[in-house]
């Protein structure tokens, strides 16, 4: 499906359609029937749960957005004088803050041409791609409303053939993949680098975990809240009678595999229809349901994960309080 915005140097193409819905429905029932439940962070991301995601990096507790944004801030340029980038394509795009300041770079270059965000969250994708457009003159920008495990092949290619590229993923999103995945979805996003073209990615570190776990159950219960919408979606999309308040948020730093793990675990036996598969799910009490991980990185276990995928680092990018990273790598 292609829709095409009110302004001219805007596109939006949306790949989201019933084999997306059949997406949450086969996760669904993959993820509820195991001995161990368990259902992928993408489906947070409906509207509210794209909202919630903006409050939770306003949070105090939340560290990772200030401290990719202040990598940022500082090295903008010269990864933009580093790559000669005229595109940015930002992958899981989110808001449009971080590609703000790499856009802002390119545009003082005298480089910047396109913006190509790809996100699964339709209203976040369709604000940040209007609100960019507008701010800069010289910019065009073609959206991707898809799931960039699936749908990467529908990545525009580069708009003047063979000029350099930055593809994103900011945010330490490539954390919320198992360490099997992560690498796979490496490589698939390496095969859409040129030689002339780089990836930048964001890994938050391992730190104290009293950092880390403050960060994913701040006092003011958004990433409760957050953490539950998989509930309201399941429930409207395919309607489910999940009592969202009947799960406690539970995060936690799993100090073996180093990542932070959201759960929702039910307060008191729970019987759940999910009538749109004709499915009926027991919970006892204190079962929980896995819906999150969010892997923390070290440099050398970067390197091994892009050396696994055939990428090579060029740059380590780091805050001051050594909270988060940016790497700039290229394609081996
Ligand atoms: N990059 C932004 C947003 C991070 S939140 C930042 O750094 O702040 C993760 C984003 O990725 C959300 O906007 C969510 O909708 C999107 N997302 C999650 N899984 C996705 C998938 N499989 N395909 C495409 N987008 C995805
Ligand atoms: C999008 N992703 C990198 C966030 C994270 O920190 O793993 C999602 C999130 N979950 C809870 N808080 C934020």
């Amino acid at each position: 499906m292609r829709t095409t915005a009110d302004s001219p140097e805007v596109q939006i193409d949306s790949f989201l359609s019933e084999a997306d819905e059949r997406s949450l429905a086969n996760d669904v029932l993959d993820g509820l029937t195991r001995p161990f439940k368990e259902i992928p962070p993408k489906h947070f991301y409906d509207a509210r749960g794209s909202e919630l995601f903006e409050r939770i990096c306003a949070l105090p507790e939340y560290y990772p957005t200030r401290a990719e944004r202040q990598i940022l801030l500082a090295h903008a340029d010269q990864i933009v004088s580093a790559t000669g980038a005229s595109e940015l394509v930002e992958l899981g795009s989110g808001s449009p803050e971080k590609a703000r300041i790499l856009l802002d770079a390119m545009s003082r270059a005298g480089t910047l041409r396109r913006y190509v965000p790809v996100d699964v969250s339709q209203s976040a994708l369709e604000a940040s791609a209007l609100e960019l457009a507008d701010e800069f003159e010289e910019l065009s920008v073609h959206g991707v409303i898809g799931d960039f495990e699936r749908h990467l092949a529908r990545v525009p290619p580069s708009a003047i053939g063979g000029a350099p590229r930055i593809v994103a993923l900011l945010g330490g999103t490539i954390g919320n993949f198992l360490p099997g995945t992560r690498r796979r979805l490496l490589r698939e996003i390496g095969r859409l680098l040129g030689p002339h073209d780089r990836l930048l990615l964001g890994t938050d570190l391992v730190k104290d975990p009293a950092v880390l776990e403050a960060a994913y159950d701040d006092a003011d219960g958004v990433t409760a809240a957050f953490n539950r919408n998989v509930l309201h979606v399941i429930n409207r999309e395919l309607g489910a009678d999940f009592v969202p308040d009947a799960f406690e948020h539970i995060a936690f730093f799993d100090r073996r595999h180093e990542w932070i793990e959201m759960r929702l675990r039910a307060r008191r036996p729970c019987s759940v229809l999910v009538a749109g598969l004709g499915l009926r799910v027991e919970f006892a009490a204190g079962e929980e349901l896995r819906t999150e991980i969010s892997a923390k990185f070290t440099r050398p276990r970067v390197e091994a994960d892009f050396r696994a995928a055939g990428l090579g680092l060029e740059r380590w990018y780091t805050d001051r309080g050594g909270l988060f990273a940016l790497s700039l790598a290229r394609r081996l």
